[in-house]
């Protein structure tokens, strides 16, 4: 379980998170809704290591905490580089901060191309590919660095309509695999359908 304790987060002078408490499960999807402003994106910013905060504690609670490889990130933007193939996309990180072996990278790479129904695109460059496409290379990238959390930005934002399911879908594969699944969208109907558990995050103004 990942527990987060009285975090407080501010701007400047802007408060932006107070006394947050929240738990998140492995194997489970937790989404986090809120109007836009209140501080989603900080806080998976924040939990990812990305951002600071004030005070309050974040606590890893699983036995197989992996330090700064337990929780991992899909960017709302995606972030992939464009410069590199899919394939590319997935191992130049697990060669460069895992020091992986590229044999071993390229196996990891295909079992998770597989997976998110990736297969044949594996020399295509961003350009080539379909916003849906897009979004599972990132997720891809991802899961393999084995993160036991796994924060999306709201993914189904960038998407059409139709397309929500699919994601929807694909959340629940990767929570299955006994990762902590969390997501922040500001659609209702997609985190009731899909969420164990949903938080609300509410404006801090006083
Ligand atoms: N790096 C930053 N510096 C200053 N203010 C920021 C920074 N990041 C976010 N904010 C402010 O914090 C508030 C929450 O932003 P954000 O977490 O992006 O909200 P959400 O994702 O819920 O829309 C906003 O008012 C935003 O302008
Ligand atoms: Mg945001």
């Amino acid at each position: 379980m990942l527990k987060v304790e009285n975090l407080n987060k501010s701007f400047g002078e802007k408060r932006v998170l107070r006394n947050l408490n929240l738990e998140f499960e492995r194997g489970n999807i937790t989404m986090i809704t809120g109007e836009s402003g209140v501080g989603k994106t900080t806080l998976i910013r924040i939990l990812c290591g990305l951002e600071t905060y004030d005070s309050g504690k974040i606590i890893f609670l699983d036995e197989d905490n992996r330090g700064e490889n337990s929780i991992g990130l899909v960017f709302q933007n995606l972030n992939l580089f464009p410069h590199f193939t899919v394939m590319k996309n997935i191992i130049y990180p697990l060669i460069k901060a895992k020091k992986m072996e590229k044999r071993k990278a390229i196996l990891r790479a295909k079992e998770l191309i597989d997976m998110l129904g990736l297969s044949g695109l594996e020399d295509h460059y961003e350009y080539q590919l379909s916003g849906g496409q897009r979004q599972r290379v990132a997720i891809a990238r991802a899961l393999a660095m084995e993160p036991n959390y796994l924060c999306f930005d709201e993914p189904t934002s960038a998407l059409d309509y139709k397309l929500r399911d699919n994601v929807g879908k694909i959340l629940q594969k990767v929570a299955s695999k006994g990762r902590g699944v969390i997501v922040i969208t500001h659609d209702r109907e997609f985190a009731k359908k899909y969420g164990d558990k949903i938080y609300e995050l509410k404006n801090t103004d006083n």
